[in-house]
């Protein structure tokens, strides 16, 4: 049978991305060309990799993702530009090792956001502005960092401020994990609407969307989809997997998946694509966080060196049941 193409299939519903680094745009690359639309890159966006020391720009690798996305006529999401991971120590320290001041990191965060989204206008059409903001612990609304304390709260507008500075022409996102997750969820759905209100330039809330097999509910994914998209702004799916394992299993002896894990993950991706399709006004790009099974950072994740097969290809590259389940309808 002819395989169709996943984003050709989807094309009147939203972009197809997918998370890639240097060494997938190689060892993927037809299965990329052929069913995705649109990439993000995993790592090499992100501080540490750009300015990892204080005015070394290193953009070598990021301008190698960018040229294969242009290449192809692929979109690109661009990751991430203030978030409390991978972000050198240097950002909140001066020559001696003392915490910069309020005014210092908002300088450091300007000049760092300019230098990389004006690099990739035309090409980037939307940026992950602040990554991870909200806490998942207790009553608290804001993840403790080195961002809050030292700037305060404010952080986080200052950081979206800055990015429609540095291009007007941008799509600006929040993007959090756990965002269907009802306490989560209303956490993300008050920050964003508290800027929202205070009209600060937001066009869109990405929900990382990284589940699994039974978590979480159909019921609290439709529910956050629901409130995000109340809030009158674009929604993106931006980094989709479904692992194998759910949370309780710490098995490390599979090689492979077994047949009930296959089945049920089938099930689980055509009810979550049907559910995507029912909001395709509100949702205009789903991208997962790889493409194969043969690379994903689950599978070193939340279990040290333990495989998981959490995407529509195999490790060769060929469609799931996962795969026929999401393109026929
Ligand atoms: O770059 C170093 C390399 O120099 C070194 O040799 C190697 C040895 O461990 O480590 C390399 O850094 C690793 C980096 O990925 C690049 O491969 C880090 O250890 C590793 O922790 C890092 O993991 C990334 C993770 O973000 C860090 O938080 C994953 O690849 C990446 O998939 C993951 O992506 C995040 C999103 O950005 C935000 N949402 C959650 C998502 C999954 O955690």
């Amino acid at each position: 049978v002819e395989i169709p193409s996943l984003s050709r299939v989807y094309q009147e519903f939203f972009n197809i991305g997918a998370a890639v680094n240097l060494r997938t745009i190689e060892s993927q690359q037809n299965l990329l060309v052929k069913h995705f639309n649109s990439i993000t890159a995993e790592n090499d966006m992100k501080f540490i990799e750009i300015q990892p020391v204080q005015g070394q720009f290193t953009f070598e690798k990021a301008d190698q993702l960018a040229a294969f996305a242009q290449k192809n006529g692929m979109k690109m999401r661009g990751h991430t530009l203030v978030w409390h991971n991978q972000t050198p120590d240097w950002v909140f320290q001066d020559v001696n090792g003392e915490q910069v001041d309020r005014e210092t990191l908002l300088q450091r965060m300007k000049e760092h956001i300019n230098a990389i989204m004006k690099r990739y206008k035309g090409t980037i059409f939307c940026w992950d502005v602040v990554n991870e903001a909200v806490t998942d612990e207790g009553p608290e609304l804001y993840r403790a960092t080195k961002w809050l304390d030292i700037i305060g709260e404010d952080y986080i507008e200052k950081a979206f401020e800055f990015a429609h500075q540095a291009d007007p022409d941008a799509l600006l996102f929040y993007n959090d994990y756990n965002e269907s997750n009802p306490q989560k969820r209303e956490k993300i759905y008050k920050l964003v609407k508290s800027l929202v209100d205070k009209g600060v330039p937001i066009h869109g809330v990405g929900l990382q969307a990284h589940w699994n097999l039974v978590n979480p509910s159909l019921e609290d994914i439709r529910a956050a989809i629901e409130r995000y998209a109340s809030l009158g702004l674009k929604l993106h799916l931006t980094e989709l997997d479904v692992s194998v394992f759910n949370h309780e299993d710490k098995r490390t002896d599979l090689t492979e998946p077994t047949p009930e894990m296959l089945e049920l993950q089938a099930e689980r991706y055509y009810q979550v694509f049907h559910l995507l399709r029912e909001y395709r006004d509100s949702i205009t790009s789903v991208t997962f966080w790889g493409a194969a099974d043969d690379y994903s950072w689950l599978s070193d994740f939340p279990v040290k060196a333990r495989k998981n097969w959490p995407f529509l290809f195999d490790e060769n590259h060929q469609p799931k049941d996962s795969f026929w389940k999401v393109v026929q309808f």
